[in-house]
């Protein structure tokens, strides 16, 4: 059995397939399990004996990180050691979902599963040291990707894409940065490599992210094209702008190379305009 964690977001739900358990702190999951409490963890998981457990409860926003870090330091590290312990006394396998804020973004091209990471802000550097622990443990598969789009478990969309189709649809115009580069992801796709990879029994750490390293701007300019719709209601700012606006620092070339699963798996780059082409509900 595969027990998820977070398992009512984006990520935790997209993992296809038979012999999932999926739990979170929200309601509609199959087991209520808060990461933050160690004898809750460790009971919960040492009562259903998972093999494999999908590590993806975390806080997400950066912003929310970067106001409150010891919340985010509890959940995205305490969180992760706990899940961490279970893990190891079950003998589990821990796959451990990681992002590409990690990066520094400097680099200007996709980064490498060996490049240096640090993080600029709080959610990045949690999730880094995250990292850190699980890796003390063999067992442990860490899979990094970026910018992902795509339907929860409840059947709600989530992403920057759909913010960017939603507001054309109803003839708002909209301001995107152009300064920000990452590989956007449909979610889909990921869910279905880190299933591919833990049948497989992979170990390690893989990206898996989309086929293209673009702008926040030219992304979605491309993805209103995709989905039919006339991008003229995107207008561009630069980071300045935005800067008033975020709290937390971002990368500003923050995309992953995915070649390493597809030369070791098979598993091609997501095409991250897969899921617009289709008329969205
Ligand atoms: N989405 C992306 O673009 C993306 C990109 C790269 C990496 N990732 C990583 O993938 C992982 C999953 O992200 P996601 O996009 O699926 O996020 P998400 O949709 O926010 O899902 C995370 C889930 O974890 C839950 N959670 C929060 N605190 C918890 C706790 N103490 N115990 C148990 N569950 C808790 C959240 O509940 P609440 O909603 O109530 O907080 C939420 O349901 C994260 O580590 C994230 O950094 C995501």
């Amino acid at each position: 059995m595969i027990l998820v964690t977070g398992g009512e977001g984006l990520v935790g739900s997209s993992i296809p397939g038979a012999g999932l358990l999926f739990t979170d702190i929200v309601d509609g999951c199959d087991e209520r399990l808060d990461v933050t409490d160690a004898e809750q963890t460790r009971r919960v998981i040492a009562e259903r004996k998972p093999e494999v457990i999908v590590h993806c409860a975390a806080w997400i926003d950066p912003d929310q990180c970067e106001k409150d870090p010891l919340g985010c330091y509890r959940v995205n590290v305490v969180g992760t050691m706990n899940v961490l312990e279970a893990a190891r006394a079950v003998g589990a396998k821990l796959v451990y979902v990681s992002t590409q804020l990690i990066f520094d973004g400097q680099k200007k091209t996709p980064y490498l599963e060996d490049d240096p990471a640090c993080g600029l802000q709080q959610y990045g550097l949690t999730h880094f040291v995250a990292e850190q622990y699980v890796r003390s443990y063999d067992n442990h598969l860490i899979l990094r990707t970026s910018l992902c789009h795509g339907r929860c478990r409840n059947g709600r969309r989530y992403g920057f894409v759909y913010w960017v189709i939603d507001s054309l649809r109803q003839g708002k115009e909209i301001t995107v940065v152009d300064a920000l580069w990452t590989t956007p992801t449909g979610v889909a796709d990921f869910g279905r490599c880190m299933r591919a990879l833990i049948d497989r029994d992979a170990t390690g750490t893989y990206h898996h992210s989309g086929s293209r390293f673009l702008s926040r701007y030219a992304f979605a300019v491309e993805a209103a094209q995709a989905a039919g719709l006339d991008p003229s209601g995107i207008r561009r700012i630069d980071m300045d702008q935005l800067m008033a606006k975020w709290v937390a620092r971002r990368p500003l070339y923050a995309g992953l190379d995915s070649s390493k699963v597809e030369r070791e798996y098979g598993i091609p780059p997501s095409d991250p305009f897969a899921g617009l082409r289709a008329p969205l509900a």
